[in-house]
């Protein structure tokens, strides 16, 4: 496949309705990997608030040219944000590891969606997950309570994927 083929296969199997919103995602590591899966997937914008004196920074070497293919938005006002996400009609979908969260799997990921990733070691603000529409989780069976973020982003974002092509989503 020509890369003039490749561009234009990926610009047809975007999800224009399918976004990500990192909230105080902090390592550089993590953010790459989540950047490469999401461009992966189709995912044309994602969306990010840093922590105070964080910096938003990547690692080219993790993400191998995917931060070129997605359009990066900062994000300082989240409260805002969410409700202009909502506004937009987009269903705001916290990821949290709670006990009344719904399994992943049980949300229709083919609705116009915002997918909402939580801090390495605090997860998401308690704010976040009550202005969400629904809070999703991806089972966990063994001794450590969470999976790293970038592992469940791109579990999460796979379950989309997989609903979005039986929904013929991907034209291919
Ligand atoms: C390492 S976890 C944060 C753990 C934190 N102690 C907590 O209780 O939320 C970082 C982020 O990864 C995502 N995550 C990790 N494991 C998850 C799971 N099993 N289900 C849903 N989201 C998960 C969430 O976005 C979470 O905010």
């Amino acid at each position: 496949m020509s890369r003039r083929e490749k561009i234009e296969r990926a610009m047809r199997n975007r999800q224009k309705d399918l976004a990500l919103y990192l909230y105080k995602v902090s390592n550089p590591h993590n953010l790459s990997a989540i950047i490469r899966t999401a461009e992966a997937v189709g995912v044309p914008s994602i969306y990010f608030t840093m922590e105070e004196d964080v910096p938003f920074e990547i690692s080219s070497g993790v993400t191998m040219g995917a931060h070129k293919w997605v359009n990066l938005h900062e994000v300082e006002e989240p409260d805002s944000f969410l409700e202009e996400m909502k506004r937009k009609g987009f269903n705001l979908v916290a990821t949290a590891l709670r006990g009344d969260a719904i399994h992943f799997r049980n949300y229709d990921f083919t609705q116009k969606t915002l997918i909402i990733m939580g801090n390495e070691s605090r997860g998401l603000d308690e704010w976040v997950i009550e202005k969400a529409d629904y809070t999703i989780i991806i089972p966990m069976y063994g001794m450590v309570q969470s999976l790293n973020v970038s592992v469940a982003a791109a579990v999460i974002l796979y379950e989309a994927l997989r609903q979005r092509e039986e929904k013929g989503k991907y034209p291919g």
